[in-house]
């Protein structure tokens, strides 16, 4: 997806704040087409070459339709980016079964779907890129993170298994595992307390908690998100 490639369409999950709106706008801003997905459309950014599109990753009826919606619209989807994701936290003993069904489905089921409604056109086509983004948080757990970072560690490991099913094939399957942004466990950690096992966006309120300053920004992760992906798309295979 460099800026000397020919236009993409592109489908990237959470596009409302943080990395997956930087990434809609890095995209854009080089010509390629976007739909650009949150749980409420009006949350989206109104801009050139952007198309919003409601999912809810908890609402299977909705991520179907939501990418019937996109591949109508755009003729084919060639780039999915499953980046939507919220933070569940608290102790593993306190996790309610529902926070944890909840978080699975965000994190993990519903990006699945997301991947086998987007394989078959990709299959016919022979062609098609899929990122996963998923957390250092599945590979170096964090404690009081339980749900999360097993959720992460899902997708992590169903990416690798898609990469060597997919072998032979021209289709690339990337895991994107950043490092926290800055602000984004700021919100997390507020979290904790009475109001644990209530998911939050990742970004949202930085209340008490120290901004790292060496931490990356949601743009300097979209930038990287998108050289890694050129650097896949041209590779033959790659194992990542
Ligand atoms: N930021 C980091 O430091 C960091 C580090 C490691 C991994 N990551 C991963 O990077 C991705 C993006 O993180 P971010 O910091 O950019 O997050 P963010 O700013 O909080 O944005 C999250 C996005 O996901 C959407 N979303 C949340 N829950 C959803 C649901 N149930 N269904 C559909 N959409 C939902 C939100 O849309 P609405 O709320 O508008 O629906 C929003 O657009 C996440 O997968 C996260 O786990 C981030």
């Amino acid at each position: 997806m460099s800026t000397h490639h020919e236009e993409r369409k592109v489908l990237i999950t959470g596009a409302s704040s943080g990395i997956g709106l930087a990434t809609a706008r890095l995209l854009t801003s080089i010509g390629h087409e976007v739909w650009g997905t949150a749980r409420e459309v009006h949350r989206l950014p109104a801009m050139e070459r952007f198309h919003p599109i409601r999912i809810d990753l908890n609402d299977t009826a909705s991520i179907r339709s939501g990418f019937q919606q996109a591949e109508q619209e755009a003729g084919e989807i060639s780039v999915l980016i499953n980046n939507a994701g919220n933070v569940i936290n608290g102790p593993l003993e306190a996790l309610a079964a529902e926070a944890l069904q909840s978080q699975m489905e965000t994190l993990f089921l519903g990006p699945l779907e997301l991947m086998r409604l987007a394989l078959p056109g990709m299959r016919r086509r022979n062609t098609g890129i899929i990122i996963n983004v998923t957390s250092l948080a599945g590979r170096f757990p964090i404690p009081f993170n339980a749900g999360y970072s097993s959720a992460k560690a899902a997708l992590s490991v169903a990416t690798e298994c898609l990469c060597l099913e997919l072998t032979g094939t021209d289709i690339r399957v990337v895991d994107f595992s950043p490092v926290i942004s800055q602000r984004t466990f700021s919100g997390a950690r507020a979290c904790c307390g009475d109001r644990f096992a209530k998911p939050m966006s990742l970004t949202a309120g930085s209340r008490g908690w120290p901004r790292r300053r060496n931490s990356a920004r949601p743009l300097n992760l979209a930038s990287r998100l998108m050289s890694f992906s050129a650097c896949c798309a041209t590779a033959r295979r790659r194992r990542l």
